[in-house]
């Protein structure tokens, strides 16, 4: 491997997702050859606003906007065939080159029709067993079928792969095996087999391998071994950029389990999830909002129930991409934060929609977790039932009035704003070098100041 410093970079979300890593991919995608997604499938919505035209992204990396790009769905991915069909038509329609600058691996896993039934089987009945309220119950996924879909990954005999899909007797096979068996298991969860609405369709593994094999062959000049395929562009000098999607508090391994999503969505994901050893990456973008938003169950210390979680909800536009949900929403939580740039080695941190805490009198940052026993912490705990006991401490901070939208030069923020952003930066011990005022790429300051890093 060189000595000198690498080129390649990582975007990742250091929240709970919707933190704006579409736009911010979008923004450096310029100094990059090849952006590649390595986690998570169609539960990911990252907007891209291009002028007055706005994008939804889910399976295709956000570098697919900007011409000249190959963009890569790597392995580490699971991919819904026909969404990812439905993704590209919409984006040809729009006037988007989707040609040969779109790779997918042939080792991504797919995502099929009952994986979708099973995701939504299991919220009902856990639902419906123990209530619908942030804690406990479902959790809330996007019901796109992701956890079963890792589920069958891991469990390897019941998997399929982008591969598999180019060769309809190898489909219809392992269709067969899969097919009784999920429907045993879809009835399990509580699931009615039949042709009536509301019920599951009969898994006919014939007409399930006619169906996929055919956007198989529709996919089949993008499926390749994107590992080869990075390390050669690689190896010729190209750079890589790796989207991240879903975000670090949400990993399977290091967010708030079990209210998480199935995939490594922290950089810990990159090597397994493209075959990109780790030590390739020379810069690693944290991107965080200015505030907290959640999506889904689970725990969120600085959760807003009222007039101040609502008016964050409305200035922030803050409604899911994938799903239109009400997006939770909640202040700062800088305990949060700093665990997730520990956890993904982010040298520099991205701060998106500053421009939505305009006009509060004073804003509070959460520096502390009270335990029930009235003692703190400044640590995260990644563990919903540990965490539901905490209640947030939080430093105050002079809010500002002035609207943010138009500024260009971050020393053109209110002295307050620039104050938010100082703590922010003391706190976590890394730099902003990024600003966002608005969707709109040209709404972003960059900083060209170096902050000095404390220790974390
Ligand atoms: P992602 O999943 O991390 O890519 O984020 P989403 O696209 O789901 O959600 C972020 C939303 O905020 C999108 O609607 C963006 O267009 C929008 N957005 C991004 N940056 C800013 C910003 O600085 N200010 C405002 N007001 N909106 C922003
Ligand atoms: P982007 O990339 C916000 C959440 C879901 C749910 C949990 C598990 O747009 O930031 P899943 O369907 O993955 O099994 O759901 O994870 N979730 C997200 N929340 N943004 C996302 O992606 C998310 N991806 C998954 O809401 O709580
Ligand atoms: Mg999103």
């Amino acid at each position: 491997m060189p000595s000198l410093p690498t080129p390649h970079a990582a975007v990742v979300g250091l929240q709970w997702g919707d933190e704006g890593k579409g736009k911010i991919v979008d923004l450096l995608t310029a100094r990059y050859d090849c952006i590649v997604r390595y986690n998570g499938g169609a539960n990911a919505g990252h907007t891209v606003q291009v002028g007055t035209e706005r994008y939804a992204l889910h399976l295709i990396p956000s570098g697919i906007l900007s011409h000249g790009k190959t963009n890569v769905v790597g392995n580490g991915v699971v991919v819904d065939p026909e969404k990812i069909l439905e993704e590209i038509e919409g984006l040809r329609k729009r006037g988007v080159e989707v040609g040969s600058n779109l790779r997918i691996s042939d080792r991504a896993h797919v995502v099929m029709p009952y994986h979708k039934d099973q995701d939504a089987a299991l919220e009902d009945l856990l639902a419906k067993r123990a209530g619908t309220k942030g804690n406990g119950g479902s959790i809330g996924t996007t019901r796109r079928g992701i956890g079963p879909a890792y589920a069958d990954k891991i469990r390897r005999s019941t998997a399929i792969r982008m591969g598999d899909l180019l060769d309809r007797d190898l489909l219809e096979r392992k269709l067969d095996t899969i097919c009784s068996m999920r429907m045993a298991e879809l009835q399990a969860l509580g699931a009615t087999i039949g042709t009536n609405p509301g019920e599951v369709a009969p898994l006919v593994p014939r007409e399930l391998a006619a169906r996929f094999s055919a956007a198989g062959e529709r996919l089949r000049p993008h499926i390749t071994d994107t590992v080869y395929l990075l390390h050669d562009a690689m190896r010729e000098g190209r750079s890589v950029l790796f989207e991240g999607a879903n975000a670090c508090l949400l990993d399977i391994d290091h967010g708030t389990f079990p209210f998480v999503t199935s995939s490594n969505c922290s950089t810990l994901g990159i090597p397994s999830g493209s075959g990109v050893p780790g030590r390739a990456i020379g810069k690693v973008y944290g991107i965080m909002k200015a505030y907290s938003t959640r999506v889904g169950g689970g725990p969120f210390v600085t959760e807003l129930l009222d007039a101040t979680g609502d008016r964050i909800r409305t200035r922030g536009r803050e409604y899911g991409t994938t799903t239109g949900r009400a997006r939770r929403c909640g202040w700062l939580d800088l305990v949060a934060v700093r665990y997730s740039t520990m956890v993904c080695g982010a040298d520099a941190i991205a701060c998106t929609l500053l421009d939505v805490l305009s006009g509060f009198d004073e804003l509070k940052v959460c520096v502390g977790y009270r335990r029930a026993d009235g003692t703190v912490t400044d640590r995260f705990v990644p563990d919903a039932e540990r965490m539901s006991e905490f209640t947030p401490v939080y430093e105050t901070l002079a809010g500002w009035s002035r609207e943010l939208t138009d500024c260009h030069d971050r020393a053109d923020l209110p002295d307050e704003a620039q104050q938010y952003l100082a703590f922010i930066e003391q706190f976590t011990g890394t730099p902003i070098e990024l600003v966002s005022v608005g969707p709109e790429r040209t709404q972003t300051l960059e900083s060209a100041r170096k902050v000095p890093v404390a220790a974390r």
